[in-house]
């Protein structure tokens, strides 16, 4: 995290903690754990692996990357699936996107975040949320006592970017939901996160994230729990005391406490 982003988020949440009632305060704890939520860089421990003779010259500048990402082998058969999507010509979403944006994350996690479908950055780089909205679920899952790029695992509705980023069709959610299926399956995640309407509406088959919000459901036995998109938040900054109170109920469930209170 920048030290920017560092300060508008304790600046963020102390103005919350005046405005709203007693389970908005931030107390000591979190405050540790938004400072220690990107350590700087030297502290992370990243074990580089040995550089090959010859290293292959990158084909893409990235855009943005907000940390490095550690990579994490996938597991056996969630990367045959990864390689079947890479081909995936299934919605005519394939003829316009640059890169399929599988998912990415730690193959074991017991958290999974679901998306819409990629944004321009996503395209670009052929990963999840590593754009505008992703800086900002990057840190929203940071200030859950998360490690974005190691401890969660997280994914869209579509894999290829909608043009113009609009919501993905119907069609393309359908043609594309065995895939996230296929994800949950094999990473067995303890709880499902949905990241606003578009996977609220083709996971739940649900309208209504304003209502909904918040409120813990099922999804093939899975808790799930919807609360709202990144970038509505972006849109909204004031939202972002009723997804921080939507992320609490989350940590409860991992036995994460956000919020101690004297007495
Ligand atoms: N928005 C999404 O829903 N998913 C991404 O991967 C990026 C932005
Ligand atoms: Fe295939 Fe999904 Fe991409 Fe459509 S969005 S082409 S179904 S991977």
């Amino acid at each position: 995290m920048r030290k920017a982003d560092l300060f508008d988020e304790i600046i963020f949440r102390l103005r919350e903690s005046a405005a709203h009632e007693p389970t908005a305060q931030i107390d000591p704890d979190l405050l540790q754990a938004l400072m220690s939520a990107a350590p700087p860089r030297e502290e992370k421990k990243i074990i580089t692996p040995a550089p090959a003779p010859v290293a292959p010259a990158p084909e893409t500048i990235p855009l943005y990357a907000p940390e490095p990402p550690v990579r994490k082998p996938l597991a056996g058969s969630l990367q045959a699936l990864a390689q079947t999507v890479q081909n995936c010509q299934n919605c005519p979403l394939c003829s316009t996107r640059k890169n399929v944006v599988f998912g990415d994350g730690n193959p074991n996690a017991e958290l999974m975040f679901i998306g819409e479908g990629p944004g321009e950055s996503e395209d670009e780089q052929g990963l999840p949320f590593v754009g505008r909205a992703g800086e900002l679920l990057t840190r929203m899952i940071g200030a859950m006592g998360f490690d974005r790029w190691n401890d969660v695992y997280i994914a869209n509705i579509v894999k290829c970017r909608p043009p113009g980023n609009r919501n993905p069709e119907e069609g393309e959610a359908r043609a594309c939901l065995s895939y996230l299926d296929q994800q949950i399956e094999l990473v067995k995640p303890k709880v499902l996160v949905l990241l606003g309407a578009v996977p609220l509406l083709y996971l739940l088959n649900m309208r209504g994230i304003m209502r909904l919000h918040g409120n813990w459901f099922e999804y093939k036995g899975i808790k799930t729990l919807p609360t709202f998109h990144p970038a509505y938040l972006l849109r909204n900054p004031p939202m972002k005391a009723e997804a921080w109170k939507d992320l609490q109920i989350v940590m409860r469930e991992f036995g994460k406490t956000p919020q101690k209170r004297n007495g």
